[in-house]
């Protein structure tokens, strides 16, 4: 199973907006929810995004998207601001769910079944880690990680980095999800 979690310091908590950039930049969680999920012409079944929401009205919100049961999705911007609007109207789509699960109880329930790994420039070469088995990445969005939250999702996992140039949060999962391919199909 891989798992990516995005901290949203400002992604919004209701659906008062208009678009998804002026919604706290819930466009970063658009593009990790596709980059998370989608193959050509599939969703990876195996595969669940989480963004924790610490935006304005009611923060924070835990938004799940489930490889294995989403579907009547595709992969453009105004198909996601209108799935994103829906569910976060409290109106439902299958494959995602919300609740009130703040990062530090998801780290603490992720914690005791898989690694946790959390992205970061400074952190270990990604190709000196043996990345395997139930696995979940921690991801900041366009400020980065706050100190406070990288510090607790420490206690659990590690750092790593996939080098020094800083990418975008939706870069960082497709070469992850590239490298754990490459890594799965070698292993056949
Ligand atoms: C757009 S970057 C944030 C940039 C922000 N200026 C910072 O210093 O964190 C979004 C997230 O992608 C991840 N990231 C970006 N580049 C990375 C790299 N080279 N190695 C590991 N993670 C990276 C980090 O989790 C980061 O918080």
């Amino acid at each position: 199973m891989r798992e990516f979690v995005l901290y949203s310091r400002t992604g919004r908590t209701d659906a008062k907006w208009k678009n998804l950039h002026d919604a706290g930049r819930l466009d970063i969680v658009y593009e990790c929810a596709v980059a998370s999920l989608f193959l050509s012409h599939a969703i990876r079944k195996d595969t669940v995004f989480h963004a924790i929401l610490n935006g304005p009205p009611e923060p924070p919100l835990h938004l799940k998207v489930e490889g294995s049961t989403l579907y009547d999705v595709r992969t453009d911007v105004s198909t996601w601001t209108q799935i994103l609007k829906k569910v976060l109207s409290g109106k439902q789509h299958p494959g995602i769910s919300l609740s009130k699960t703040s990062f530090e109880g998801l780290m603490r329930e992720k914690a005791e079944k898989a690694k946790i790994y959390v992205l970061e420039e400074g952190g270990k070469d990604v190709f000196e880690v043996d990345i395997g088995g139930n696995l979940v990445f921690v991801l900041g969005d366009h400020v980065g990680i706050p100190k406070k939250v990288e510090a607790f999702a420490l206690r659990y996992g590690e750092k790593i980095s996939l080098g020094k140039r800083p990418y975008l949060a939706a870069t960082c999962i497709t070469v992850l999800n590239y490298l754990l391919d490459r890594k799965e199909l070698s292993e056949k």
